[in-house]
C-alpha cells in the first residue's frame, strides 16, 4: 500500500464514494438471535433476507498510528418493533477509541462498557460523536423511511470483536413506542458478576 496522501469525495445525493477498499453487506440472516421479537425475526426472515446496512472501507496496514475510516449505510425498518440496528462490537484492542461523524438521517448510537456502564447518544447529520476506549457500540437507525449515514475513523490496529455482544446482546434496546424511539432493558442481558457466576 502506498504511503502518500489520499482524498476521496463522499458527496450528496450520491454519497457512494468513487474509491474505496472494501464493500461489507449486512443482511437480516447475519443478525440470528440479536432482536428481541424473535418470532418477528422469523417471520421476516422468511419473507426476504433483508439488507440491513452496507460499510465502505478505506483501510490501511494494521500498524500503531494508521487509521481506518469508512462509511456506513444503515437502512430503515424494523424487526417487530426494534429499529434496524448493526451488529456492534467491542475493538479487540480494548482500548482504542472511535470517532464517528453524521451525515444524514436520524439515529442514535448504543454504547457499554465490559463492566456493564451504558449510554445512548442521538445521531443526526453534523453531530460527531466520540466513543472511547472500553466502549462497544451499535448504530440504529429510528428514521422512518431514510439512511443513516455516518463517516467513521479508528485506529487500524484496533479490530472487531463481535463475539462478546453476540452472547447477550447490548444491555439497551432501541424500540419503537409506537410514539417515536425508546430505551427498554434486554432481557437477555446479565451483569457481569452474575455472568461470571455461570448463572
Ligand atoms: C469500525 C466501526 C464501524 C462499524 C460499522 C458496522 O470499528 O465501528 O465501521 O464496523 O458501522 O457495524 P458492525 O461492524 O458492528 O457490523
Ligand atoms: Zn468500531
Amino acid at each position: 500500500m502506498n504511503n502518500v496522501p489520499f482524498a476521496i469525495a463522499i458527496k450528496f445525493p450520491e454519497i457512494i464514494p468513487g474509491m474505496y477498499d472494501s464493500h461489507i453487506l449486512r443482511k437480516l440472516s447475519s443478525m440470528q438471535g440479536q432482536f428481541l421479537d424473535e418470532q418477528a425475526f422469523t417471520q421476516t426472515l422468511s419473507q426476504e433476507d433483508l439488507l440491513l446496512y452496507e460499510v465502505y472501507n478505506f483501510e490501511r496496514p494494521k500498524l500503531g498510528g494508521e487509521l481506518d475510516s469508512g462509511l456506513s449505510i444503515l437502512h430503515p425498518g424494523k424487526v417487530g418493533q426494534e429499529y434496524f440496528m448493526t451488529k456492534g462490537h467491542f475493538h479487540t484492542v480494548l482500548e482504542t477509541a472511535e470517532v464517528y461523524y453524521c451525515l444524514k438521517g436520524k439515529g442514535v448510537m448504543v454504547m457499554e462498557t465490559p463492566e456493564g456502564e451504558w449510554d445512548v447518544k442521538e445521531l443526526t447529520p453534523g453531530v460527531v460523536l466520540y466513543v472511547p476506549p472500553r466502549w462497544a457500540h451499535r448504530s440504529v437507525n429510528t428514521g422512518n423511511d431514510e439512511d443513516l449515514i455516518t463517516f467513521f475513523v479508528y485506529p487500524a490496529i484496533a479490530g472487531h470483536n463481535y463475539g462478546d455482544i453476540e452472547l447477550q446482546g447490548f444491555r439497551k434496546l432501541i424500540l419503537d413506542s409506537g410514539n417515536g424511539p425508546e430505551i427498554v432493558d434486554n432481557p437477555r442481558w446479565q451483569a457481569p458478576e452474575v455472568r461470571h457466576n455461570g448463572s
